[in-house]
């Protein structure tokens, strides 16, 4: 078992990481004594595949809990799937002193998140996140929301959880192309903030992608580290948090122009290979070193490019509507070297259109 603490005081919380820990999440629960009862959250899929583990797990230490579900996918993050899940909690008579725990991906682990911060204004929950991207990005930091027909977690409070529980072992029924999803956001990190972390996927890539239990926990507790360091220093958001957006400004205005046909971390590799064009063509950055990272995403098996029957208008257009634009002006990241950043407003619309076209 490894152990990540995100250093937040009062709000701080142990990030643990342990090849087929699901079976030790009861006993640990028991222990830190989160809530008097639990309500596991899972969509329909994870729910099939590890709800009933979880449910034993917990019934293993003579815990109450239950199982909730509602149907997977994006399209689901959104305030009638809320709705549906306070209602049954409610029925069910859960109360304040009861907890949620978020079984899936980030999707799952956003919604119960929410919907955690607002039951009965607020009770504790737990992540226990089944996708790469979850275990590597979503789980942590106390981001939750759901998305609005006008855009992407238009609606969302900062709500951080008790523990997060991530078992490496989940991982092997995971898709590839949802492995990939997680694998844009692992290489992320090594360009935001560690370039001996870079190094490292570079080298161990086929391991990474074989599922490999030693390299695959190292590299989950080096982004757990990377992004707990992060939150802990600005865990609103206010500045610095802001690096976590690399590729996330091009990639989020990407996704939804393909009305989520790409998948995130599949439009986030797209976002990243376009701002190091910003970032090369600014002079920031070296030509040499966005073709390191272009290589390692192509390597990892991403679509560098935004494909051509994609409408450019809307992605411009999702752009200016980002909910992290300032007066319709969105921000970027960009590399200055790999392992450091610097983030700006100040690029024309004229380059825009050009990295993008
Ligand atoms: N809160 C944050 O800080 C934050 C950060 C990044 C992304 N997000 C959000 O996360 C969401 C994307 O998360 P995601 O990519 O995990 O999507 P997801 O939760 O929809 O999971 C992807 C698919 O994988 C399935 N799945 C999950 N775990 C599985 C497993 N172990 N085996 C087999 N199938 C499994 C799910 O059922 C689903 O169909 C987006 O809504 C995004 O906005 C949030």
């Amino acid at each position: 078992m490894q152990q990540v603490d995100v250093g937040l005081g009062k709000r701080g919380y142990p990030i643990l990481i342990a090849e087929g820990g699901l079976a030790g999440i009861g006993k640990d629960l028991g222990q830190r004594r989160v809530g008097n009862r639990y309500t596991i959250v899972a969509d329909s899929q994870v729910a099939e595949l590890y709800g009933q583990q979880l449910l034993a797990s917990l019934a293993a230490t003579g815990l109450t809990a239950n199982l909730l579900t509602f149907p997977a996918g994006e399209a689901n993050k959104n305030l009638a799937t809320i709705a549906d899940l306070a209602s049954q909690l409610a029925r069910r008579g859960t109360d304040r002193k009861d907890a949620l725990i978020a079984l899936g991906g980030g999707v799952t682990g956003d919604i119960t998140g929410f919907l955690a911060a607002i039951y009965m204004r607020g009770i504790p929950f737990v992540q226990v996140p089944t996708t790469l991207l979850a275990q590597v990005d979503s789980s942590v930091g106390g981001k939750t929301g759901v998305d609005l027909p006008e855009g992407k977690n238009l609606l969302g409070v900062f709500y951080q959880p008790a523990c997060v529980h991530i078992d490496t072992e989940v991982l092997a029924t995971l898709p590839p192309a949802e492995l990939l999803n997680g694998i844009a956001e692992v290489i992320k990190y090594g360009v935001i903030y560690d370039a001996d972390f870079f190094a490292f996927l570079r080298q161990n890539r086929p391991a990474i992608l074989g599922l490999d239990r030693v390299v695959l926990a190292t590299v989950i507790h080096r982004c757990c580290e990377i992004k707990a360091a992060v939150v802990a220093a600005d865990e609103r958001e206010s500045d610095f948090r802001r690096i976590l957006n690399f590729g996330h400004t091009i990639g989020h205005a990407v996704e939804a122009a393909s009305e989520f046909a790409i998948g995130h971390g599949q439009a986030v590799a797209m976002g990243m290979v376009a701002v190091m064009k910003l970032a090369v063509a600014k002079g920031i950055f070296a030509r040499e070193a966005a073709d390191e990272v272009r290589q390692l995403i192509v390597d990892f098996g991403l679509a560098p490019v935004i494909p051509a029957g994609l409408d450019r208008q809307a992605i411009k257009s999702f752009l200016s509507t980002d909910k992290k634009a300032i007066g319709g002006r969105p921000f970027f990241v960009l590399p200055e070297r790999i392992g450091t950043v610097l983030i700006t407003d100040a690029i024309e619309e004229a380059l825009i259109d050009q990295v993008i076209a």
